[in-house]
């Protein structure tokens, strides 16, 4: 079965053609990095117009790289939560238009579980296109597919999910942040110093050349009683950028100007250091030895090492084009419910949020 998946959710205008869950036959992922980067963050009236504007291009590039007419689609999945509201909708409402002038069974799905299948999509040859700035492979296995039970590592630009998943639809939340994503503490760091927008990938690159024991920075007093798989990244974030000075290590001691790529990686450190704790408390608790990353920060080099680096542990990451946000995992996600023959009704509506600092997702 031929699926077409949509994903609005955010800053990323893209669509895919997926075969039976897994075969991807073409993805597409319009960026709109350009237009938000003098804001430093992403505009959402700007991200809904762009996507309204690029939305049936896009969708028109998925079908040719495929080798497909629209005739060819045999089910049309759509992002209609997490998001941007005015991003989500131009996405939703195009699939559903698309789904209801062909009659085809049309599925909205979550784009955060989505992010959690992405590991599952095998990656085509030439059929790709991968948004610029994604991380390099490096040390870690890319694609493959874990039994449920798995410990699942959600990490994007909104959210921060450690989760027990037990089916593509069913996981419970274990952990998540207190305060802001872990994307957005690279985000956050990133447009304080002026390193690059958005501030993921490009402090990944600099922290390839950085100390990351220049600076010493601490991590949360997160990890007893119900907080024991929590995260929280505004200490971090704070000490990064108005309380620099006091953290310096032996390598960069007082006196030295510091180097930006020993900010960059000094932070990164401490921002997986942080996030590994509670995963491996996760993992220690439940006894879930087999991890399954998602999400933009999935791309990170560092985290990916890391966790390459426990040879106790099966970690599974997303192809790195996968990561971000794309059209291909909807699509991926979507087959799986429609095979279940579950649909949505043309009056679902977009979610902003399913929900904040939570136990439970969905
Ligand atoms: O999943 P995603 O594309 O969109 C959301 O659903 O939020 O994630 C975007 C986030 C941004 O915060 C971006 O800075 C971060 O993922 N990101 C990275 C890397 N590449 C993207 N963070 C750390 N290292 C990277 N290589
Ligand atoms: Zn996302």
């Amino acid at each position: 079965m031929k699926v077409l998946g949509i994903e609005t959710s955010c800053d990323e205008c893209a669509a895919a053609v997926v075969e039976d869950g897994r075969k991807v036959l073409s993805s597409v992922v319009a960026t709109q990095i350009p237009f938000h980067a003098a804001y430093n963050g992403v505009v959402p009236e700007i991200a809904s117009r762009k996507h309204t504007e690029w939305i049936y291009g896009v969708t028109k590039e998925a079908l040719d790289k495929a080798g497909l007419g629209p005739a060819d689609i045999e089910g049309v999945a759509a992002a209609s939560r997490p998001g941007l509201l005015g991003s989500l909708l131009v996405g939703l409402t195009f699939a559903k238009a698309f789904a209801w002038s062909r009659s085809l069974p049309f599925i909205a799905v979550d784009h955060m579980l989505a992010h959690l299948y992405a590991s599952r999509l095998e990656l085509p040859s030439a059929a790709s296109e991968a948004k610029p700035g994604g991380a390099p492979e490096r040390d870690a296995p890319s694609g493959g597919t874990a039994d449920y039970p798995f410990l699942g590592l959600l990490v994007s630009g909104g959210h921060t999910i450690i989760c027990r998943a037990d089916d593509f639809d069913d996981i419970t939340v274990l952990g998540t942040t207190i305060d802001d994503a872990a994307g957005e503490a690279f985000d956050k760091v990133s447009k304080h110093y002026g390193f690059g927008y958005p501030g993921g990938a490009v402090i990944d690159r600099m922290s390839q050349t950085g100390d990351s024991g220049a600076f010493l920075f601490p991590l949360p007093n997160l990890y007893k009683g119900e907080h024991r798989y929590d995260v929280s990244y505004s200490g971090l974030k704070t000490a990064v950028i108005n309380q620099l000075e006091q953290f310096r290590g032996k390598s960069n001691p007082a006196g030295t100007a510091p180097r930006k790529e020993d900010i960059a990686a000094s932070f990164q450190k401490t921002a997986v250091d942080i996030l590994l704790r509670a995963l491996f408390n996760a993992s220690e608790d439940t006894g879930l030895k087999t991890i399954v990353a998602g999400g933009g920060v999935a791309a990170n080099s560092y985290l990916r090492a890391r966790l390459a680096g426990r040879k106790d542990l099966r970690c599974i990451f997303p192809p790195a084009e996968f990561c971000g946000d794309n059209g291909a995992m909807i699509a991926g996600i979507g087959y799986r419910h429609l095979a279940r023959a579950e649909t949505s009704p043309f009056s679902v509506n977009a979610a902003a949020r399913v929900c904040g600092f939570k136990r439970r997702y969905p």
